[in-house]
């Protein structure tokens, strides 16, 4: 207690050490604040970042490969007996991609920010050749209290791989949703080769992108991923396109 005494008009006296303790103090409160209002307002800034800005720029660069890569959805129809396609989107985001998918199709929009919804709803107006069901709020991590095992005949992920916590789990719950004979269609941003400039670069801006860019990764090898993952058969092919290196293909289970 004597010491406690002691150290206090010690401090009283000393204002230098006063000063330093009031900056230390301030700098921590005003950190966390920080914290707290980017939890709060960054999952509705990037929504709305990605609905005016982002997917538009996107949209015009990857049409044409998009367009390429879904063309065999009607083949899945067929090779699964069903008149009409069920698909599963994974971190749907805004549901640019519903414009891809064969009339008829029922979407099943998985995200874990609800900010997107008021977006995918007006996607859903000017896409009504595909039924959109209510959005699944839910990680890809884990998705088992939402999609039942073998209940989709797709499942979707585009630039959403970079962004997820675990790769490999998402990519054993695509299995798990996924029917026997269903696909998976990725289109992703990935790493380049390793001991490159360019690998240089995407490791030094990574941790930039996943603090402003919602966990988004430069150098994710996810091809290496998705062969882990064991599916029965995987075809991709890798592109760049301006600093982004794209890796576009599909895996049959
Ligand atoms: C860059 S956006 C891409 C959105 C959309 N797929 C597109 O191509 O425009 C990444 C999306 O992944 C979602 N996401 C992030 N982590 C996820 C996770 N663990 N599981 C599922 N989605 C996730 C984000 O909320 C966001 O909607």
């Amino acid at each position: 207690m004597h010491f406690l005494f002691k150290w206090w008009n010690w401090l009283c006296d000393n204002v230098i050490t006063q000063t330093v303790l009031v900056y230390v103090a301030g700098t921590l409160i005003l950190l966390k604040v920080l914290s707290r209002i980017y939890r709060i307002y960054y999952p509705r800034v990037f929504a709305y970042l990605m609905y005016r800005v982002i997917s538009p720029i996107g949209e015009r660069k990857s049409k044409k490969a998009k367009r390429k890569m879904f063309q065999d959805l009607p083949e899945v129809a067929k090779k699964l007996n069903v008149n009409d396609l069920s698909i599963l989107e994974i971190g749907v985001g805004t549901g640019t991609n519903f414009m891809f998918y064969p009339k008829g199709t029922t979407v099943y929009p998985l995200d874990p920010n609800p900010s997107f919804n008021q977006y995918l709803e007006e996607n859903k107006k000017v896409n009504n050749h595909v039924e959109v069901k209510p959005f699944i709020e839910c990680y890809g991590e884990d998705m088992k209290s939402h999609v039942a095992d073998q209940s989709v005949d797709a499942v979707v992920c585009t630039l959403t791989l970079c962004s997820v916590s675990d790769t490999d789990a998402v990519l054993s719950e695509v299995k798990r949703v996924l029917k026997h004979g269903g696909k998976f269609y990725f289109m992703e941003h990935v790493a380049t080769t390793q001991g490159t400039w360019f690998y240089f670069f995407q490791n030094a801006v990574t941790p930039l992108t996943k603090f402003f860019g919602d966990n988004c990764h430069f150098n994710r090898e996810t091809w290496k991923a998705i062969a882990r993952a064991g599916f029965a058969d995987v075809q991709h092919e890798t592109r760049r396109n301006g600093i982004m290196v794209i890796l576009c293909g599909t895996a049959t289970k």
